[in-house]
């Protein structure tokens, strides 16, 4: 039996993005995008489901085993690859699908109470009894994902007011609608890094981030857009090359590009409530920390107030605002799949003064298939913006 402690599984979701190189991919190319039972060649269980949440549920399904995408799919990472041919491991994956979906059917009135990671909580086979030094040793530190409301605090209001007032106030927040900014990806553990970024966002929702490895053509640009309707990402190296996003995941890239103009953080969302203040500090190294620039001093342990807030489908956002500053400091959005939700989260330092406002030159992202973290050295407001560049990303540049 193998047993994998959670704290790999940082590094276990860098290899899912280093598996994948070198693939010989099939390519998924179309006006409307069908779902991912139409698109892929072997789906049994997971269906009626997009292509962006199909893959998040491989997401979800190897975080929960510990495993990386090879571990079920044979070969996966070179061009002998057979995504839909069956293996032992995905037909037992498969099973537990069903058995997930049965035990929250017959036993919480189908919420989506039990997921993989209730019972494999990063092993391949799920403890059965409590070591005592668990039980003896510092408790375990996960925060639930759905919050609840406690008294006594600040009202979301008051927190997203402080907020606007931190980053410049109202009056000079609704002077800018658009933005281009430049700088760089500084990657983490020695890979993806090296690209060069521009972020294009366009108020109230519309938002791009291309990124170019120019020293790496064969590589490919990442690219993530939303054009306030319609959202696209391509990544190199991946399944399936250019996608349109439409499942749960579109919601996720529209409250970025909202939240990139904070003004209208009020606006945002539904059913707001505050929860317990937290600390939060970063996400563990080798490698939140490694900053190109040495003058960044990397977001530390901050007592933060906690506001969550809903949309639609089920999306669901915890934002974490610097007790002290008012300035939000990080964002975690949960997306749903039939088998889990899928976190996404975002942490803002290095805020900076840009023509009377306040913007976060320091952007880190951590989904379940890896991290990045962006530097930016330069922003422009209120420019002029092609509309092109929010729309697909074969036509963007
Ligand atoms: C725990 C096992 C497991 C892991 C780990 C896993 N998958 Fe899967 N994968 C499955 C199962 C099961 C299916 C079939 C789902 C169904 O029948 O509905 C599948 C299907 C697929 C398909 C569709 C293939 C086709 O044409 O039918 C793709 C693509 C895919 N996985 C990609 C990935 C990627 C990329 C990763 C790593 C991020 C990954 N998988 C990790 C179990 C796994
Ligand atoms: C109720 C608890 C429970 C849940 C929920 C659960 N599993 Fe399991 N899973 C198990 C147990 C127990 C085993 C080990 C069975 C054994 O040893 O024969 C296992 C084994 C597996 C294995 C085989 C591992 C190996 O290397 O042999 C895979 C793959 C797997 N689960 C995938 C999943 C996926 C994917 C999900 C979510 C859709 C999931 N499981 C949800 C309890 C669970």
């Amino acid at each position: 039996m193998k047993l994998r402690s959670i704290r790999l599984l940082a590094a276990v979701s860098i290899m899912t993005v280093i598996w994948l190189g070198g693939v010989a991919l099939p390519q998924a190319h179309s006006q409307t995008r069908p779902n991912a039972d139409q698109v892929f060649k072997n789906i049994q269980a997971l269906k009626d489901m997009s292509v962006d949440d199909f893959i998040g549920s491989m997401g979800v399904m190897s975080a929960a085993l510990g495993f990386c995408c090879n571990e079920c799919h044979t070969n996966a990472g070179t061009d002998k690859v057979d995504w839909a041919a069956d293996t032992p491991r995905k037909v037992t994956a498969r099973k537990m699908v069903n058995m997930v979906t049965t035990i929250n059917r017959t036993n919480f009135a189908g919420a989506q109470v039990v997921t993989c990671w209730t019972c494999h909580r990063g092993r391949d086979h799920p403890a059965t009894t409590p070591a005592l030094e668990d039980i003896y040793g510092p408790g375990p530190t996960a925060q639930d994902d759905v919050l609840p409301a406690i008294p006594g605090q600040p009202s979301a209001a008051q927190i997203f007011d402080k907020y606007i007032q931190a980053v410049g106030g109202a009056q000079r927040l609704a002077a800018v609608t658009s933005y281009v900014a430049k700088g760089s990806s500084v990657g983490f553990g020695g890979f993806g890094g090296g690209g060069q970024v521009q972020i294009f966002a366009k108020f109230p929702d519309q938002h791009t981030t291309l990124i170019e490895f120019k020293d790496a053509p064969d590589r490919g640009d990442s690219i993530r857009t939303y054009n306030g309707q319609a959202g696209w990402i391509k990544t190199p190296l991946t399944v399936l090359g250019e996608y349109e996003i439409t499942g749960t995941e579109l919601d996720g890239a529209r409250l970025d590009a909202q939240l990139a103009f904070p003004g209208q953080i009020k606006q945002i969302f539904t059913n707001l409530r505050v929860s317990l203040p937290t600390t939060i500090s970063d996400l563990p190294g080798p490698s939140s920390q490694t900053a190109s620039e040495a003058n960044v001093v990397p977001m530390q342990d901050r007592r933060v107030q906690v506001v969550q807030g809903s949309g639609p489908r089920g999306l669901l956002a915890t934002l974490f605002f610097d007790q002290e500053s008012g300035l939000l400091l990080r964002e975690v959005r949960y997306s749903r799949t039939p088998i889990g939700r899928v976190p996404t989260q975002m942490d803002f330092a290095d805020y900076r003064d840009v023509g009377g406002i306040k913007m976060p030159f320091r952007l880190t992202f951590a989904w379940l298939d890896g991290r990045d973290a962006i530097q930016l050295s330069d922003v422009q407001t209120n420019v002029a913006i092609d509309a092109k560049r929010f729309g697909r990303p074969a036509t963007i540049k």
